[in-house]
């Protein structure tokens, strides 16, 4: 199959896919569940073209391993364990089997629990030593940071309950600036770790406690903890009733819709939260009903596998047109890069393909105003992915919304179009001629042909978010799955950890730096003759 698609971009990679966009291409090339739709029309992708990627599908059994996920099969196999976010937004609790015990009764447990903390927390019952909570401190880092930082921020407006802050990097000048602002007494400091030895952020809780025992004689009853680790948990002085733990078959960047998801839960409410596991849910039926050619997951995954894999590029940039998902970009780089940033396929032969793609981006329409010069004039594509909502919640600004959808629609239009030599000349002929008008003419000339996807919503609400969040998190499953590779492990980040500690008392002078490379050595002494 792969040749095969091959062959077949080689056949068509010359051609101007705006020429194939009629209205009937746009509805044939777009999907929608929901009110969600997902249009990427505006690729290089054509009938043919779609029906030999989903072949790929049929030819990895990408239904069969789906399916193995959701039932709890051990689809991890560098660690043994079942894959079962899913089974956090499962709220209608349908049993979800793992070594022949049903997870859900522990899983709906742990959900009451958290709820009628957070409630506490909100509404005044649960008190920090100087009264009722003001402000959420989230200290963890990687998954156990970044899902609910992004959602906390996507959710503004649904904000009701106490600041939440999130403090991720073990740069001191992170946990200083937000321990600064807020009051020890009115703090809830949450420890944020699956494992509860990660060094950044059992670094930061330390700095957190002793910042609070200065000032609260019971630092213990400020703190809760969100982990699998419930020995650590005790041993680092937080009480059981407010150690919220979830199992090993929750990766951690999969695992903002259980406990790590306390901050978000504490800043929305209950209720609301809810409606975000519910639209994840939504998504999961959507991913195992749909037929390929209709499925979202699927299709975004087969997007980005025929612009990596087939198309060659490198790149792609996620543009949400949502001034409020301003860190999915980032939460996305987790997601996606620590799962398929994988050289070894499931079983351990090199990958022959590429892995998955470098991910980044920012909101548009600040974006227009820094890099996407390279993206319409450079000379590599990058294949962009809009998001974009109906409305915002501003009403009274609804005419402002209007302009950043007219924004986000535009910016697909012109990297498809383009603008030809001919088109940049007539734009300029009243100010120039000869030779003059040519080279002016030359540096406003666009390529075009250049693929976007636009995902669309009515509104950036919990239930949405719910969906966005989900149809990413099956994307990257669909990819892995094509790839053959496991997308839930990520041993690619444990030889630096290593090294850190043990560069540690090299950078403190305890030890020579004489067993480093040069490089390293040289790097050292410098900094240590500059203070460090
Ligand atoms: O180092 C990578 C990683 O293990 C991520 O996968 C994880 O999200 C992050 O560190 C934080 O881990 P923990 O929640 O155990 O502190």
């Amino acid at each position: 199959m792969w040749n095969a698609l091959k062959k077949h971009h080689e056949s068509v990679a010359d051609r101007r896919f705006i020429e194939m966009l009629d209205g009937a291409r746009a509805e044939d090339f777009s999907a929608t569940t929901q009110d969600m739709r997902l249009d990427y029309a505006k690729t290089n992708i054509d009938a043919d073209g779609r029906d030999l990627l989903i072949g790929l599908l049929d030819d990895a059994d990408v239904g069969a391993k789906r399916d193995a996920m959701f039932s709890g099969t051990a689809i991890n196999e560098t660690e043994g364990r079942a894959v079962l976010h899913t089974a956090l937004r499962n709220l209608d609790g349908d049993p979800v089997i793992v070594d022949g015990e049903d997870v859900m009764p522990g899983v709906l447990a742990t959900l009451d629990a958290m709820s009628a903390f957070a409630s506490s927390v909100r509404d005044g019952s649960f008190e920090g030593q100087g009264g009722k909570i003001t402000d959420v401190v989230n200290i963890g880092i990687g998954g156990s940071d970044l899902g609910p930082a992004m959602a906390v921020k996507a959710l503004a407006p649904y904000h009701d309950g106490p600041r939440c802050h999130f403090v991720s990097n073990v740069d001191p000048a992170d946990v200083a600036q937000v321990l600064r602002s807020c009051d020890p007494a009115t703090t809830l400091v949450i420890v944020a770790s699956k494992t509860f030895t990660t060094i950044e952020t059992m670094t930061n809780a330390r700095t957190a406690k002793a910042w609070m025992a200065e000032s609260v004689s019971d630092v213990g009853a400020q703190f809760a903890a969100l982990s699998t680790a419930e020995d650590k948990t005790a041993a680092f002085g937080i009480a059981p009733e407010r150690v919220f733990g979830f199992e090993d078959w929750v990766g951690g960047r999969y695992s903002m819709w259980g406990p790590i998801g306390l901050s978000l839960m504490i800043a929305i409410g209950p209720d609301a939260f809810k409606a975000f596991l519910r639209g994840g849910q939504a998504m999961d039926t959507h991913f195992r009903s749909a037929a390929w050619s209709e499925n979202l997951p699927a299709l975004l995954a087969l997007v980005g596998i025929w612009h990596n894999q087939i198309c060659g590029y490198a790149t792609r940039a996620v543009l949400p047109y949502d001034n409020n998902l301003a860190r999915l970009p980032a939460y996305l780089q987790q997601l996606e890069m620590e799962s398929n940033g994988k050289g070894v396929s499931m079983d351990g032969a090199d990958l022959t393909l590429h892995s998955g793609p470098v991910v980044w981006g920012e909101p548009g329409t600040n974006g227009q105003h820094a890099f996407y010069q390279l993206i319409h004039q450079g000379t590599r594509v990058i294949p962009c992915e809009f998001l974009v909502a109906a409305r915002g919640h501003d009403d009274a600004l609804h005419h402002q919304h209007q302009l950043l959808v007219a924004n986000c629609l535009a910016q697909s239009e012109a990297l498809m179009k383009g603008r030809t030599f001919a088109e940049a000349k007539a734009k300029v002929a009243d100010k120039f001629s000869g030779e003059e008008l040519d080279r002016q003419a030359k540096h406003r000339v666009f390529p075009g042909n250049r693929p976007s996807i636009t995902l669309t919503y009515p509104q950036l609400t919990p239930f949405v978010l719910g969906q966005i969040i989900a149809l990413y998190e099956h994307r990257v499953f669909v990819e892995g799955v094509v790839l053959g590779i496991n997308s839930y492990d990520q041993w690619g980040v444990e030889l630096g950890k290593e090294l850190a500690t043990a560069l540690q008392p090299v950078v403190e002078g305890a030890e020579a730096a004489d067993q480093k490379d040069g490089s390293t050595a040289a790097l050292v002494a410098h900094l240590r003759t500059h203070g460090v």
